[in-house]
């Protein structure tokens, strides 16, 4: 399985902390943010990783992270997004990368308390398909919203004015092979973006989405609130944590 983080874009919601550089360079409490999404993956046993960047600044990554030794890496995948996409058009870059072997694709933003070794197991053994992960929250309308019923998800919406759920689809996702054969047919949408959720709602009507809830908490830190709300919990409780028990709470569409 590889590893995707994705850290494009213009971070336009933080300007002008992002005005001159890239936000997932910007502080969370004691560390450059994008250091969070490649421990996420580290810790999770995956050590094949990519990052693609773009906007400003997409130099300074490799001046900052050169061949991941600060996470015990040897070396580390670069590539580039001319533009502002989306996240489906991002992860389309890494298809060479990929090579037909699954992805683990984590924005560049999204930092959690825990680990996601369980839920990466998990999927492994499902063999194909899909996995997301899920975190309950008090503001789901800023997020890809879940549609449940019993075990079954059964549509995510992208930023809903009335969710249909509490919970948020954080922004860590597990794809097979297929999903750049499903990103070739998708549209953009009224953002002008392909859209991750576009993609998940794909493997849903396959009937290949599964999906698990996170322990611990999960923040992103595109905004100002939710930048400060990271380094808070950071400097109060520390991300990335090895020990933290994973939910056993999993199911399948
Ligand atoms: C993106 C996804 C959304 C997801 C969120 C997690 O939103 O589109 O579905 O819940 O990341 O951080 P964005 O932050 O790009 O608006």
């Amino acid at each position: 399985m590889k590893g995707i983080v994705l850290a494009g874009g213009l971070g336009t919601r933080l300007r002008p902390l992002t005005s001159v550089t890239n936000k997932h360079l910007l502080p969370v409490y004691d560390r450059p943010m994008i250091y969070y999404p490649i421990q996420t993956l580290v810790n999770a046993g995956i050590t094949d990783i990519m990052i693609v960047t773009g906007g400003n600044s997409a130099g300074d990554f490799l001046k900052l992270l050169g061949n991941g030794k600060a996470f015990g890496l040897k070396h580390l995948n670069y590539t580039y997004q001319e533009g502002e996409g989306g996240i489906a058009e991002a992860l389309s870059l890494v298809e060479h990368f990929a090579a037909k072997d699954s992805v683990c694709v984590v924005l560049g933003d999204n930092i959690i308390e825990g680990n996601i070794a369980a839920a990466v197991e998990s999927y492994r053994a499902q063999g194909k398909g899909a996995k997301i992960i899920l975190k309950q929250v008090p503001d789901p309308e800023r997020f890809g919203v879940p549609e449940l019923r019993g075990a079954s998800v059964l549509r995510i919406e992208e930023k809903p004015a009335e969710p249909k759920s509490e919970y948020a689809v954080i922004g860590i996702y597990m794809y097979d092979g297929e999903v750049f054969d499903i990103i070739r047919t998708l549209k953009p949408s009224g953002r002008g973006e392909l859209e991750i959720t576009d993609v998940n709602n794909a493997y849903i009507t396959r009937a290949e989405m599964t999906w698990e809830e996170l322990t611990g908490w999960w923040t992103d830190a595109g905004t100002f609130e939710s930048l400060l709300h990271a380094s808070n919990l950071v400097a109060q409780t520390g991300a990335n944590k090895m020990d933290l028990p994973q939910s056993a709470e999993a199911s399948a569409v």
